[in-house]
């Protein structure tokens, strides 16, 4: 679903955000990516979703280049960014009216969808209220819904269990697995291991821009020899390459 190869990019830098990484997730499965902060997750993200153009390398959604089929592409997937903090001013209801036609969802599906996405996600007696009077956690999930509405077969996420209350974690959470169980793809980034452990079929650790490990959480048990939980096993990945890659 998607396919990265030997893709770099630097902010200008001589260090790369992102350096010559392969990346497979396929259809059908719930994707972890995690890494510690500044690992280069939303920098392989922000290129997987054509916000930022790849140094060198490329990257196929679906069998498709985005830089030569960018709307094609871009309907084919919903996207969560890392900010939750967009169009302040607009009401809820009218920033998911916006997505709807943007993403040129029919009328009465996107009344259905809104409904039942506020209702999940209990945001459906606040539609009125202005997006600056929402909590983070009630703009993260604004951005969930609005991502959402035209039932995208791939989702991207970035971080977005960030401020979710137990009860939204959990609906999203079942929402994904729903999602690939039908078929479709979940792609997300995430620095809560506990979920990731639960949730993923097959995670993908990055540090300093480069891909440490890629497999499921029993692949990693295996390679490490042990029944470590995906916590032990993360912080042995990064404190290694850490020390490998930093002598002094
Ligand atoms: N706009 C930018 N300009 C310059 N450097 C940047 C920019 N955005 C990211 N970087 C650098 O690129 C590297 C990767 O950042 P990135 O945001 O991709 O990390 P991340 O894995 O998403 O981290 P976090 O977990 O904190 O969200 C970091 O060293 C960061 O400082
Ligand atoms: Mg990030």
């Amino acid at each position: 679903m998607i396919q990265m190869r030997k893709v770099s990019k630097s902010y200008g830098g001589a260090v790369k955000a992102v350096d010559s990484i392969d990346l497979d997730v396929r259809r059908g499965e719930i994707f972890g990516f995690l890494g510690p902060n500044g690992a280069g997750k939303t920098t392989s993200i922000k290129m997987i979703t054509g916000i930022l153009t790849p140094d060198s390398g490329d990257i196929l959604v679906n069998g498709r280049d985005i830089r030569k089929e960018a709307l094609a592409v871009k309907r084919s997937f919903g996207f969560v960014p890392d900010d939750p903090n967009i169009f302040p001013r607009l009401k809820a209801i009218e920033y998911l009216r916006f997505m709807g036609d943007i993403y040129q969802v029919p009328t009465d599906r996107r009344r259905e969808r809104i409904q039942e996405l506020t209702e999940r996600f209990s945001l459906d007696e606040a539609l009125t209220d202005r997006i600056q009077s929402y909590s983070h956690g009630m703009r993260q999930k604004l951005m969930i819904i609005g991502a959402l509405l035209h039932d995208p077969e791939l989702w991207i996420l970035d971080e977005p269990m960030t401020g979710l209350d137990p009860k939204s974690a959990f609906v999203l959470k079942e929402m994904m697995r729903t999602q690939a169980d039908s078929g479709k793809t979940v792609f997300f980034s995430t620095h809560v291991l506990d979920v990731a452990e639960k949730i993923c079929d097959r995670v993908a650790v990055i540090d300093r821009g480069r891909i440490l490990f890629c497999g499921s959480i029993g692949d990693m048990q295996r390679q490490f020899r042990q029944d470590g939980s995906l916590e032990t096993m993360f912080l042995e990945l990064v404190n290694h390459s850490e020390t490998a890659g930093d002598p002094a």
